[in-house]
C-alpha cells in the first residue's frame, strides 16, 4: 500500500460536515486527476463520509487523517481505508494499525519521535505542523541523520500551491499534503470547480518536481 501511495504525491486534507458533500467532493477531485484523498475524523460526519466514498467511488485511495486514538483506528479500518494519518505519533493506535496490517503514517516532528517510530519499524512519517515546526529548513537538517535510516516524509500543516515544490524537492520527502487544495468553506459551498482547478494546478506543479 505504501508503494501505491507513493504514486501519488500530493493529498488533499478534507475537513467534511456534511456527508452528503463525500461522494461529490470526492468526484471534484478525481475531475482534477487526483484519486487519493484524506478524510479527516475530526467532524461527525467522518465516518459516513468515508463510507459513501468507498461504496461509490472504489477507484479512489481511501485514506482517514487525524486517527488519534484507537477506537477512530478502529472505526475508519471497518470502513475500508486503505491507509491513516495522524498529527502525532500514539503507540496504541499505531500497534492498532500494525495488529490489522494497515498503512498508518503517524506524525512527528522531533528527532525522538523519528526514533520513536522507527523502534515500530515506520520509515514514512508525517511531518506536522510543517511549518510552525521549521518547514524545509528542518527537514533538511532530520535528512541528516535519518536519511540513511530510509526514513521518508510527508510534511503538512502550512502548505500551499506557492510553497509545496519547496518540500517535493527535498530528497526527504515523498509526498506533501494540505487542506488548501479543498478547503472546509469550499465544500461547504459545494465549489466543485474550483476545488478541481486547485487540483490541476497542484498535480501540474508537482510535475516540476516528481516524474
Ligand atoms: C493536517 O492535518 O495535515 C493539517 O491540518 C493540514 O494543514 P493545513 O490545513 O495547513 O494544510
Amino acid at each position: 500500500m505504501l508503494n501505491e501511495l507513493l504514486k501519488r504525491p500530493v493529498i488533499p486534507v478534507i475537513v467534511i460536515d456534511d456527508a452528503n458533500d463525500a461522494v461529490p467532493l470526492a468526484e471534484a477531485l478525481l475531475a482534477g486527476g487526483m484519486d487519493v484523498i484524506e478524510v479527516t475524523c475530526r467532524t461527525a460526519s467522518a465516518a459516513e463520509a468515508l463510507a459513501r466514498i468507498k461504496k461509490a467511488l472504489p477507484e479512489m485511495l481511501l485514506g482517514a487523517g487525524t486517527v488519534v486514538t484507537p477506537d477512530q483506528a478502529k472505526m475508519c479500518i471497518d470502513t475500508g481505508i486503505s491507509f491513516g494519518l495522524a498529527p502525532g505519533l500514539n503507540p496504541d493506535t499505531v500497534k492498532y494499525f500494525q495488529d490489522r496490517n494497515t498503512l498508518f503514517i503517524p506524525g512527528v516532528m522531533t528527532p525522538s519521535e523519528i526514533e520513536q517510530g522507527l523502534s515500530f519499524g515506520l520509515k514514512m512519517l508525517k511531518f506536522f505542523p510543517a511549518g510552525a515546526a521549521g518547514g524545509v529548513n528542518m527537514l533538511k537538517n532530520l535528512g541528516g541523520p535519518y536519511a540513511s535510516q530510509g526514513v521518508q516524509f510527508c510534511p503538512t500543516g502550512g502548505l500551499s500551491l506557492d510553497n509545496m515544490n519547496d518540500y517535493l524537492s527535498l530528497p526527504i520527502v515523498s509526498a506533501i499534503g494540505g487542506s488548501w487544495l479543498a478547503t472546509k468553506q469550499q465544500i461547504a459551498d459545494k465549489q466543485w470547480g474550483v476545488i478541481t482547478q486547485q487540483v490541476k494546478d497542484a498535480l501540474a506543479k508537482a510535475t516540476e518536481v516528481v516524474g
